[in-house]
């Protein structure tokens, strides 16, 4: 609870479904005195009792106290008129996301309260330009972007329109911190900021499941073991749902003009038209029983009787701790410049593919795999090696065998630029560092909003940095050759600083 007076001591909430009622719960928690509005006949009531019963929850708990329940309960007024909003400071609107009717609100909204009041909207995809196109006073207004549930996604987008003046901004800022929350700045852009950097995960993954690299329960795998996300992409959007998912890849794609880099799949449109749109349905891309998500068995590593030698390329990712590996492992390695031919050989490319290592290389391809080693295997619970269309079985099976035996699991994919991880990780990189070429936040305001708000293991920028800036160029420059695709060209941001060796967090004066 803050101990200063709130920045807005009077504060309407217009719109009081699923996330007016959370941003009203916080607000009324910081100290405000909280108007709850609905166009509903009695939805305010309901939101008000419903808000009640989460304090109840938090009592029963012991998180609040009897005093504090009451105290906040109090704080609650619902109103049946926007007429009744005159002496509030900040309206916070949380309706449908619909233009017309928001800035018929907004029109609504400038003659009943004052002239200091601070109007704000929580949209979520809509530009705050056209939703105060139609203000007389849009200097003191703006975005306010919260996310589901808001009193546990503690971070809020204070998204500054063309005409909004720095002092609504700021005052936004003080009050997003009194309500416990982390105040993070955007620039008025597609997708603000959160989701925006968020298409790099889904868009990629989606990418790496129409070239059939492999089934999307490995891609869910490889990326929750080799760089700790909590949900795959495709448990993700079993989650949010492709009613909501793909409708949100489509429209930063589409207001971006059809920004390569956000390009949705034919994947998550042909699902969406069949229903089939996630866990609230009980089918998605995995099947639910009970609610309980349904997941296959892995293929177990093969058995061999007989390991040939190993020979490893001299260009390999971590080479040094590739052939420690290798030998642990029992295998008798190679030396020699060239491999022998009976040697299984081992290439580990950032962003290549395996088939273009094995002709640069001059190796056999059908005795050549690739081990993705872009992040260290220490810090990996899962390893990925992939095939070439020319490999042969025997040595695919050994490799899967070779790489198994300390027992950490083990996925074998196909031919693929950047294996998954590389090109996941690679794309959630550039697309950060193109959001700070655009100036649309700073390197630290994205680092806070997607670690808290999408639920990343770190900031995509110290991603950046901790796997190397120039590891991530080399990676993209390769897929770009690979694929021949535009997705993959690097930001001007990364381009400079992974060039010059210095942190992706570096601004320049
Ligand atoms: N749900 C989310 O995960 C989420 C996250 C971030 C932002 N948002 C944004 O927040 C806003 C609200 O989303 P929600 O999920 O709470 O929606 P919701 O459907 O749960 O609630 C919307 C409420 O607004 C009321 N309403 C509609 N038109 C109105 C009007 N003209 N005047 C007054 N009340 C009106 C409805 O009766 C309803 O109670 C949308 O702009 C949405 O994009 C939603």
């Amino acid at each position: 609870m803050s101990e200063v007076p709130p920045e807005f001591k009077k504060v309407a909430l217009v719109g009081t479904g699923a996330m007016g009622q959370g941003i009203a719960q916080i607000s009324a928690q910081s100290g405000s005195q909280v108007y709850l509005f609905d166009h509903v006949s009695g939805a305010a009531d309901k939101a008000k009792e419903a808000i009640k019963a989460q304090w109840s929850r938090l009592l029963q708990k012991s998180k609040i106290t009897e005093e504090q329940f009451n105290l906040y309960s109090a704080r609650l007024i619902t109103t049946e008129s926007l007429s009744e909003l005159s002496a509030v400071e900040l309206v916070i609107e949380a309706i449908t996301e619909e233009l017309s009717a928001k800035q018929a609100l907004f029109s609504k909204l400038e003659t009943a309260v004052g002239a200091e009041c601070v109007l704000v909207s929580n949209t979520s995809s809509l530009s705050i330009a056209a939703i105060g196109a139609r203000l007389k006073n849009p200097s003191r207004f703006a975005g306010y972007h919260f996310f589901n549930p808001v009193p546990l996604m503690k971070v809020v987008e204070v998204i500054k329109g063309i005409k909004t003046t720095p002092k609504t901004c700021e005052r936004l800022i003080t009050y997003a911190a009194q309500m416990g929350h982390t105040p993070v700045s955007a620039s008025d852009t597609p997708g603000f900021i959160v989701n925006h950097a968020g298409r790099g995960y889904i868009t990629e993954a989606l990418r790496i499941c129409t070239e059939s690299i492999c089934d999307f329960e490995t891609i869910d795998r490889v990326l929750k073991d080799q760089l700790g996300f909590k949900l795959g992409p495709f448990e993700l959007m079993d989650l949010t749902a492709l009613d909501v998912s793909h409708r949100v890849m489509e429209s930063i794609y589409h207001q971006y003009y059809q920004e390569d880099r956000y390009r949705p799949a034919y994947i998550t449109a042909q699902r969406l038209a069949a229903g089939v749109l996630g866990k609230k349905v009980g089918a998605g891309f995995y099947n639910y029983e009970n609610n309980i998500q349904q997941t296959s068995a892995e293929p177990s590593p093969p058995a061999i009787d007989k390991l040939p030698p190993v020979w490893v390329s001299a260009r390999a990712a971590r080479r040094a701790s590739l052939l420690q590996m290798l030998k642990d492992f029992g295998a008798s390695i190679e030396t020699a410049a060239a491999p022998s031919n009976d040697a299984l050989c081992v290439v580990a490319p950032l962003g290549l593919d395996v088939t273009t290592v094995a002709i640069l290389e001059r190796l056999d391809p059908s005795r050549t795999i690739g081990i993705d080693l872009l992040i260290p295997d220490e810090s990996t619970k899962r390893r990925v090696i992939a095939t070439n269309p020319a490999t042969r079985d025997d040595m695919r099976e050994i490799a899967h065998a070779l790489f198994a035996r300390d027992g950490k699991s083990v996925s074998v994919i196909r031919d693929s630029g950047g294996f998954i991880t590389q090109r996941v990780i690679a794309t959630i990189v550039n697309i950060a560092c193109d959001i700070c070429q655009q100036s649309i936040c700073t390197p630290e305001d994205l680092n806070a909003a997607v670690t808290l708000g999408l639920g990343y293991p770190a900031g995509p920028l110290q991603l950046g940095d901790q796997l190397g800036p120039n590891n991530i160029l080399e990676t993209l420059l390769n897929l770009q050759s690979v694929y021949g695709d535009q997705r993959y060209r690097p930001s001007p941001w990364l381009r400079r600083r992974g060039a010059l060796g210095i942190s992706l967090m570096q601004k320049e004066h």
